[in-house]
């Protein structure tokens, strides 16, 4: 017998796995079934050793003073930043909060925590472990909530993460939501095998590992569904590459095509020689500099009405 339970279930998620054959999306619930075997630890889609560096080399400190400014952070405000990483964007949040503003990272990855509080610990800035699936309590209200490059990795959650968000908004209050759309799925240039693989594991990962490359189109309806008012949308590229590689662009991209699919166990079928041979294909391709790839970014601003 096999028995499959829905990916919200999470708090059973133990006593349930070895009951699981396969993963599959269900058209009746529109639901994706899928295993968190290596969500177990509370470890996320593309935890390695390497996870604090990469976010530290991949974050551009103008971008995100940019976009927070966009999203409307003052002096003086009580601000989260959610699923927060290395502590680099919280650093940049709370540089933008003074004087008098206070801020509080939050992550569930004991080493993203350790990295931030050596990195970025100082007066009025905090990190504290949590995992924002369950609500977040003790911690009071916030005139300004952020939350970048975080409900992709939850396809089945991020509605209910979001609602827990709310909760520590004061009313009149902030929320920004930040995510990507079509992620990785934008190129030019590329062979047709590379495509093919790309796309598959970009399928693969949202049955099984709960990736939501199509969360960005998502975010207004998240701030619209909770009544949220002043909703403003932008749309950007992120990753917009073409020309000359950088160092930055070339270990963020090959991090991920290592990282992603050994999580799922994605078999490279089309390649005789497997991981390695799809490796130096993506790499040989990424650097020719007459590939186009980008990621459209979308942010979404709105603020948490007084009466609900
Ligand atoms: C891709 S990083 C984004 C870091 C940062 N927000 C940025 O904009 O660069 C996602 C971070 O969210 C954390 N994370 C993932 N799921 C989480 C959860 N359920 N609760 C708390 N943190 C989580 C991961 O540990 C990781 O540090």
């Amino acid at each position: 017998m096999t028995i499959h339970f829905q990916a919200e279930s999470i708090g059973f998620k133990s006593i349930f796995l070895k009951y699981y054959e396969k993963n599959y999306y269900d058209s009746k619930t529109n639901k994706y079934y899928f295993d968190y075997n290596f969500m177990k630890n509370k470890e996320y889609l593309m935890e390695s050793g390497k996870e604090a560096l990469r976010l530290e080399i991949k974050t551009n400190t103008s971008i995100v003073e940019k976009q927070a400014k966009w999203a409307g952070i003052k002096p003086g405000m009580r601000v989260a930043d959610i699923g927060c990483g290395p502590g680099i964007t919280t650093s940049i949040l709370h540089k933008l909060a003074q004087p008098e503003g206070e801020t509080i990272g939050i992550d569930f990855s004991e080493n993203r925590l350790e990295y931030a509080r050596k990195n970025y610990t100082q007066k009025k800035l905090h990190f504290i472990n949590h995992d924002v699936r369950e609500p977040l309590e003790d911690i009071g209200t916030f005139d300004f909530v952020w939350v970048r490059f975080l409900l992709e990795y939850y396809l089945n959650n991020s509605v209910e993460i979001v609602k827990n968000l709310t909760n520590i908004i004061k009313p009149g209050g902030i929320l920004c939501l930040i995510d990507l759309d079509h992620n990785c799925l934008n190129h030019f240039g590329i062979p047709e095998r590379l495509d093919r693989t790309v796309r598959k594991i970009m399928e693969q990962l949202q049955v099984k590992a709960n990736f939501d490359p199509y969360v960005g189109r998502k975010l207004y309806s998240f701030l619209y569904d909770l009544k949220f008012q002043n909703i403003v949308v932008d749309v950007k590229a992120h990753h917009n590459i073409y020309g000359k590689l950088s160092k930055n662009d070339e270990f963020n991209f090959l991090k991920k095509i290592e990282i992603a699919p050994q999580k799922i166990n994605f078999e490279f079928n089309e390649y005789e020689g497997g991981y390695d041979e799809f490796k130096s294909e993506t790499k040989k391709w990424f650097e020719e500099p007459r590939r186009f790839t980008y990621t459209p970014i979308i942010l979404c601003k709105g603020t948490k009405p007084f009466r609900r």
